[in-house]
């Protein structure tokens, strides 16, 4: 099974090829001086970690999935968030502990079990609902997706933090603003944070996620590519939900200009090639 929304016939198929096999790094960012005082923004950790490579090492349907879980947070005040903690949350925070960070909140881009863990089509992932059983966090969701994320993980409301759009979420001194972009689910959210897109399965970099499966809607995923992330610049970098390309990581205005899912100008166009009807 896969979350990324089929190719229109007539199209080649560019897609899904092996990972490098190398454990990133975590980015350690300075901000920039402009000559004036600077504003204490604190500064970036950020992990991009791949499912069955970097956490639930030796779980085929992680590796199988090549899910991307990702840490967020500062390091000056050691404080991070993951997102999308699915397979291994004891190993995320074994790599968070490794670091010198600690986990002050799991942010959902959506509710499907291999971002999130439960129970959906014949799966069982472990995810949010154990990872509560080791740490006492908020679970961050768009207010549209938290009714689908108690029924799937079994999470009861009370440990989620319901957002809206436009929210912004603080970890030390970094802000991640949230981002409502349904299409792939109803409450799928994607994640600015220093000119970084965290899209989930609403963006990938050839694609974008399907809109088939129960939850989904055509029309809102054309909204959301086109009009909810029009304000995420150019120059800021696309770090998807799953490894469906062979880089892991790209700019907007790349994958603006080379993601088939842009090439479409009108609604009705979008709709003819991804809607399925
Ligand atoms: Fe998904």
């Amino acid at each position: 099974m896969t979350d990324q929304n089929p190719r229109p016939a007539g199209r080649p198929n560019l897609s899904s090829e092996a990972s490098s096999g190398q454990t990133p790094k975590a980015s350690r960012q300075t901000p920039q001086s402009s000559g004036k005082p600077p504003k204490r923004s604190g500064q970036l950790y950020f992990r991009q970690l791949l499912s069955g490579r970097d956490f639930a090492v030796g779980d085929q349907l992680a590796r199988q999935m090549v899910n991307f879980a990702y840490l967020v947070g500062d390091i000056d005040t050691g404080e991070a968030v993951v997102i999308d903690p699915a397979y291994d949350p004891q190993g995320i925070l074994d790599i968070l502990a490794a670091d010198g960070m600690k986990l002050t909140a799991a942010l959902a881009t959506h509710f499907h079990p291999d971002h999130v863990g439960g129970d959906m089509m014949g799966w069982s992932v472990v995810g949010i609902r154990e990872l509560l059983e080791l740490t006492q966090v908020p679970v961050v969701v768009q207010r549209e997706e938290a009714d689908l994320v108690t029924k799937t993980t079994g999470v009861t409301r009370s440990h989620l933090k319901e957002c809206s759009s436009g929210d912004v979420i603080s970890v030390g001194n970094i802000n991640i603003e949230l981002i409502h972009t349904p299409g792939h689910t109803p409450g799928s959210q994607c994640f600015l944070v220093d000119n970084r897109l965290l899209a989930g399965d609403t963006l990938f970099l050839e694609g974008c996620g399907r809109t088939d499966l129960p939850g989904g809607d055509p029309k809102a995923m054309y909204e959301s590519l086109t009009t909810r992330l029009a304000h995420v610049p150019d120059q800021a970098v696309l770090f998807p939900g799953h490894l469906y390309s062979h880089e892991p990581s790209a700019t907007l205005g790349h994958t603006r200009q080379h993601n088939y899912v842009f090439a479409p100008r009108t609604p009705d166009q979008w709709l003819a090639m991804f809607g399925g009807g």
